[in-house]
């Protein structure tokens, strides 16, 4: 079974800081030979880097979907072939809700892409209030985030990121992850990752849970020898 390691590393690290730790990412992935990891790094768009290394990907965080055009401050597909990249993180809940994304607007980026090609890490998660609601809120919830995109396209990767858990230095429990990742496979077949602080210590007990097929990293990720513990608890 191919376990997925993605680093998401959002807003942070410059251009010259990803190309050092992808040069030191790649060196440490040939030499620990893991064929059965899909470790993938998404850094910022000005970090993008030419997606031709052999043990990992180079994806996107975001991109509009259109080839090119009138678009201030996005990238589109053209740009982002330049880079041979066909990895993008699309319905993340930091762009869903700072950057006010419905899920019309992402189900456009989704159903563009995947025309492209691309496989897509497709972000869904609900705040703190829907989860204390229970168990039949959450799956409304998160069933609405899932509604308009194709579950069964093939190079579809679901991340289930509980807001409360992103950037918290708190996961989710076990059990909690446990029993969403159940729910959502009755959903979908595609893999599903778990994120919202994984980091070194809790990596191996997540990715040991059934139906956890990975983990998308954040903070913990910026560090390559914090994201090489979490690579580790994958092995
Ligand atoms: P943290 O690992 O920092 O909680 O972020 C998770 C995340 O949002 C990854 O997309």
């Amino acid at each position: 079974m191919i376990m997925y390691i993605a680093a998401n590393f959002k807003s942070n690290l410059t251009r010259a800081q990803v190309q050092a730790y992808s040069q030191e990412l790649e060196s440490y992935l040939a030499h620990i030979q893991a064929p059965h990891l899909k470790v993938s790094i998404f850094p910022s768009h000005t970090a993008l880097l030419a997606n031709d290394f052999a043990h990992f990907q180079i994806g996107a965080q975001n991109a509009h979907y259109a080839q090119n055009g009138a678009f201030t401050g996005e990238i589109t597909l053209k740009q982002l072939a330049e880079f041979n990249i066909c990895s993008l993180i699309i319905g993340h809940s930091e762009r869903r809700m700072m950057f006010n994304e419905s899920q019309e607007h992402i189900n456009e980026k989704f159903a563009f892409y995947k025309e492209a090609g691309f496989s897509l890490y497709y972000c869904i998660g609900e705040p703190l209030n829907v989860r204390k609601q229970g168990e039949n809120a959450l799956k409304d919830y998160l069933s609405s985030q899932l509604s308009g995109i194709a579950l069964d396209y093939p190079k579809l990767i679901i991340a289930y990121e509980p807001i409360w858990a992103i950037g918290t230095g708190v996961s989710a429990s076990m059990e909690e992850i446990a029993s969403t990742h159940a729910m959502l496979s009755t959903l979908t077949s595609a893999p599903l990752l778990y994120g919202g602080s994984v980091n070194a210590s809790n990596a191996k007990e997540i990715l040991s849970l059934k139906h956890v097929h990975g983990v998308l990293v954040g903070s913990a990720s910026l560090e390559l020898e914090s994201f090489k513990g979490i690579i580790q608890a994958g092995l």
